[in-house]
């Protein structure tokens, strides 16, 4: 299991210092939650406070796109190039291109699924992607309670991958902790996002260590 803390749990007073304890203390992945106002009821972050966690982090990023306007927003992260951007299937006419234009910069191309959206949405797609983050919360905020049913789409979305693109990874996002991870990487997760687990514990390496199984 790959472990991805997301930032928007972070002291953002001392953001690159935090940025540094997580990568010090083992993360395979920085998250980083960009909001728009618009696809969802929260403003998180731009270039300029991405750029100085980029500058601060010694693992890769994994930014994670809540906006209306994709297109905009992966020419506005290219430049730091992240290992991978995140946008979401709901709020793209044509996912297919935005996947190749990702990729054409040298950025590793991921599709998010909202809680109420079907794995098999991303039948036609799923050749071209690297990575697919299923949302265990309603995005926005951290700090929400998993939701369960997450799980069986968790399942549904292996089945699938399995068959049409093995090496793409599954992320899950929201809600994870050390009570719920055994049954995620049994479900099928490779990549884990913790916020609010990881932040709130005292010791940032043994939450990290804890979802490393
Ligand atoms: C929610 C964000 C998450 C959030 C997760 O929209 O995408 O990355 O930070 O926080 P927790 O782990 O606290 O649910
Ligand atoms: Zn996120």
């Amino acid at each position: 299991m790959l472990v991805a803390p997301s930032v928007l749990s972070a002291d953002f007073g001392n953001l690159a210092r935090d940025v540094k304890r997580i990568c010090d203390a083992g993360c395979d992945l920085v998250h980083v939650d960009v909001m728009d106002g618009h696809f969802v009821p929260n403003l998180t972050i731009g270039p300029v406070v991405v750029s100085a966690i980029a500058a601060a982090a010694t693992k890769p990023l994994d930014i994670h796109l809540m906006v209306q306007n994709n297109t905009f927003f992966v020419e506005l992260f290219a430049p730091l190039q992240p290992e991978f951007i995140s946008f979401h299937i709901e709020e793209e006419k044509h996912p297919h291109r935005l996947i190749q234009n990702i990729r054409s910069l040298g950025i590793r191309p991921a599709i998010v699924l909202n809680p109420q959206t079907l794995p098999e949405t991303l039948e036609y797609l799923l050749e071209d992607l690297d990575m697919v983050l299923v949302m265990s919360v309603n995005p926005g905020f951290g700090g929400q309670h998993f939701i369960p049913n997450t799980v069986a789409k968790i399942k549904r979305l292996k089945q699938l991958r399995d068959a049409i693109n093995p090496d793409c990874l599954i992320e899950i996002d929201g809600g994870v902790n050390n009570s719920n991870i055994a049954m995620l990487r049994d479900a099928g997760v490779d990549v884990c996002v913790a916020g609010s687990y990881v932040f709130n514990h005292a010791d940032l390496k043994q939450a990290i260590d804890s979802l490393h199984i």
